[in-house]
């Protein structure tokens, strides 16, 4: 029984790691992207299989408010966003989604544009080109440190069976869908050497319009992440 038992783990263990591996993979081997990171379509890279333990990361996790204005690098930049919300098996995420609706889009605000994030390619697309950290917040180091990241809700996921459901109540659920990412991606922070703050701080209807959002999306919650500032 014990045999069975983690023999099932490892095939379990070994299946996951080759949908990652594939999932990861689709986004690599697509020639219209590029790992430049000013450029239109950045290509991320796998997460790397390093960092802390889970339990050194908890232990280590709290709010920075102080960043150094140096930029993330690309690793750094990919594991953030894959933990945040990439796909750990096909079609769905590494953090957990109220009846699966994924309604948060997750934008990365970068100094050079706001990119989307697309979880089936790993990859980040450019919506709005220039520096538009000041719709990404109200506290001046989110004007410097080169990622915040932007949680925002697509009510349309909601369509059909939930439609009847009130907007406050969608609203609440959003905010649910992206802690848990926005937790993720603290973690991920965390335990690689970077720090991290949640904010719901951020002029949320100045963000719609610099990614010129349909009538259904809503701002829902920001977060930034980068270097920690030397003391
Ligand atoms: C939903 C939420 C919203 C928050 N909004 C902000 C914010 O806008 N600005 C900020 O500096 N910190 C913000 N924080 C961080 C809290 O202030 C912080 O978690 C709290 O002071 C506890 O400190 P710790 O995270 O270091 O444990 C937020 C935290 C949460 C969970």
């Amino acid at each position: 029984m014990k045999k069975t038992t983690s023999t099932l783990a490892i095939c379990a263990f070994a299946a996951g790691a080759l949908t990652l591996a594939a999932c990861l993979g689709r986004a690599q081997n697509n020639p219209q992207t590029s790992n430049d990171m000013n450029s239109e379509k950045i290509t991320l890279v796998s997460p790397a299989e390093t960092g802390a333990t889970l339990l050194q990361a908890l232990q280590k996790r709290s709010s920075t408010r102080e960043y150094s204005p140096d930029g993330l690098s690309l690793e750094q930049l990919s594991g953030v966003l894959w933990a945040a919300a990439g796909e750990n098996r096909p079609g769905r995420l590494t953090a957990p989604s109220a009846s699966a609706r994924y309604p948060i889009r997750t934008y990365a605000v970068l100094a050079q544009g706001i990119y989307l994030y697309d979880a089936p390619s790993h990859t980040l697309t450019r919506v709005a080109e220039g520096d538009h950290r000041r719709v990404a917040g109200m506290q001046d180091f989110v004007y410097t440190t080169p990622l915040n990241i932007m949680y925002v809700a697509d009510l349309a996921a909601y369509e059909g069976n939930y439609s009847s459901m009130p907007e406050a109540e969608q609203l609440k659920i959003c905010g649910m869908d992206a802690m848990a990412q926005c937790q993720n991606a603290n973690l991920w922070a965390c335990g690689n050497g970077l720090a991290s703050v949640t904010r719901l701080m951020a002029p949320g209807e100045e963000f719609l319009k610099a990614i010129a959002a349909p009538s259904t999306y809503r701002f829902v919650l920001a977060q930034t992440i980068g270097i920690p500032a030397t003391e």
